[in-house]
């Protein structure tokens, strides 16, 4: 049976290039700057500062307005601003409703909320009144009820919000998007996203513990699942042709968190937090997602990205691919010319060589959003699916609550997710 699987695999060791449609969700029209626009940044902690160095590389972003509780943040971001040779921006500080008077300002087309995540949701529900098109960083909201608060004031204003995931705009993530469009790994029935990171006490220094202590590890729930559910998101075409229905947490003891508290004399509550917690969501095309919080532990660093169809599985954490039609039962082959042959055309033609994959991957985030904003058009990740992201949390707070307890997540779209520019095509081909 010379099937399209094989097909697949012989292409790839013939390394004929497949020719793939340019895919505008994320952002290959980057290099257009004939249109400019005008941008605030609300909070200049280390995302606020890196976003704005990356927008002073475009020639088609005036930074007009910087704004941050803490003075010394708004100095840094002048700072930066004068050392790139830019028109100074004005700024704002001082008080935590200080981004009202840069929200007041006619001249901003577009702001970017970089402050801590408790208080995003009201700056932006201010930002969509002000009329504004809002770059949300992750995750947008805390609460069930904050997250009805956003879609609310969407639908009263009509403005738009972009969430700022950068991680589905790495090489590999984008490729494997490429894999999807073109249906390498046949039906696909399953996904698996974690947030693993080395909490070393050592070498964490009293700003990161304080932000560890009081963000992550404040409840025994996912509070971070933002690191690859939004790429899981685009990969499942959620609320496009289809939806998250249910989730489930369940969570682990926390034992490692006992061991730092005797080695470093710590008081950190291992009531509070298991060391992992394991979130599935069914989607309603019978889909599952697993969704591991490994922020508490000692596991290393990674993304643990996962992709499994009826043809084939891409892991990204042993960097393996293994199709279906493999002879060698027990063996994965590595997935590197599996990811050069479906690169993406944003990371092949304008990837540069002296920019970091990170920086990258934000320079592209960045351009999703500038495009969005330009045009005026739904982003490739919007409001409706911040608020179906940023339910997550809150969810899995009461599933753990309940020993577990399956929870059904609102439908934020009231329906219209079925019908939503239904296809695979038409979620990589809606926006900028
Ligand atoms: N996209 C990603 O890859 C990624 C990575 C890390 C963090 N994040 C998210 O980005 C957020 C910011 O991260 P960070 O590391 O820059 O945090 P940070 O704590 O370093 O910075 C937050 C800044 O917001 C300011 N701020 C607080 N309240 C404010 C208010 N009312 N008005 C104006 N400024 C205010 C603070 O003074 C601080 O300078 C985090 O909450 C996290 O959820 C995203």
């Amino acid at each position: 049976m010379d099937s399209r699987r094989n097909f697949v695999k012989k292409g790839v060791l013939l390394g004929s290039v497949l020719s793939l449609s340019p895919d505008m969700a994320f952002g290959s029209n980057f290099l257009n700057f004939s249109e400019k626009i005008n941008i605030g940044i609300i909070g200049l902690g280390d995302q606020g500062l890196s976003m704005l160095s990356l927008l002073l590389n475009r020639k088609d972003v005036n930074v007009v307005a910087l704004c941050d509780l803490n003075v010394a943040r708004v100095e840094l971001g002048v700072e930066t601003l004068k050392n790139s040779g830019k028109k100074a921006a004005l700024t704002f500080s001082g008080d935590k409703q200080s981004y009202l008077d840069l929200l007041s300002l006619k001249e901003v087309d577009a702001v970017i909320i970089a402050t801590p995540h408790q208080t995003r949701i009201g700056i932006a529900i201010d930002a969509f009144s002000a009329g504004k098109f809002v770059g949300m960083e992750v995750p947008a909201a805390t609460s069930v009820e904050e997250c009805f608060d956003l879609i609310k004031a969407h639908e009263q204003n009509g403005s738009q919000m972009m969430i700022m995931d950068d991680l589905m705009f790495r090489r590999d993530m984008m490729a494997a998007m490429n894999m999807l469009k073109e249906n390498v790994f046949g039906d696909v029935f399953h996904f698996k996203c974690s947030y693993q990171r080395n909490q070393n006490i050592e070498s964490c220094d009293q700003h990161n513990l304080n932000n560890w202590v009081t963000n992550r590890h404040s409840k025994n729930a996912d509070v971070y699942p933002s690191s690859g559910i939004a790429a899981m998101a685009a990969f499942s075409e959620m609320n496009r042709g289809n939806r998250f229905e249910t989730l489930s947490t369940q969570v682990s003891k926390s034992a490692f968190l006992n061991q730092i508290n005797k080695d470093y004399e710590l008081h950190l509550n291992a009531e509070s937090s298991g060391d992992v917690l394991t979130t599935v969501i069914k989607t309603a095309n019978d889909q599952s997602i697993v969704i591991a919080y490994e922020g508490n532990n000692c596991s290393a660093q990674s993304i643990g990205i996962k992709i499994q169809g009826s043809l084939g599985t891409w892991d990204r954490q042993n960097q393996s691919i293994r199709f279906e039609s493999d002879a060698e039962i027990r063996k994965w082959e590595s997935a590197t010319a599996y990811l050069e042959k479906y690169d993406h055309e944003n990371w092949k033609v304008f990837g540069q060589k002296d920019m970091v994959e990170s920086h990258f991957m934000k320079h592209l985030t960045l351009d999703a959003f500038i495009q969005s904003a330009k045009g005026k058009i739904k982003p490739v990740l919007d409001v409706y699916d911040a608020a179906t992201l940023g339910v997550i949390a809150p969810l899995s707070d009461l599933s753990v609550a309940n020993d577990g307890a399956v929870q059904i997540f609102p439908d934020f779209t009231s329906g219209a997710w079925a019908n939503a520019n239904g296809t695979k095509e038409n979620l990589r081909l809606q926006t900028v």
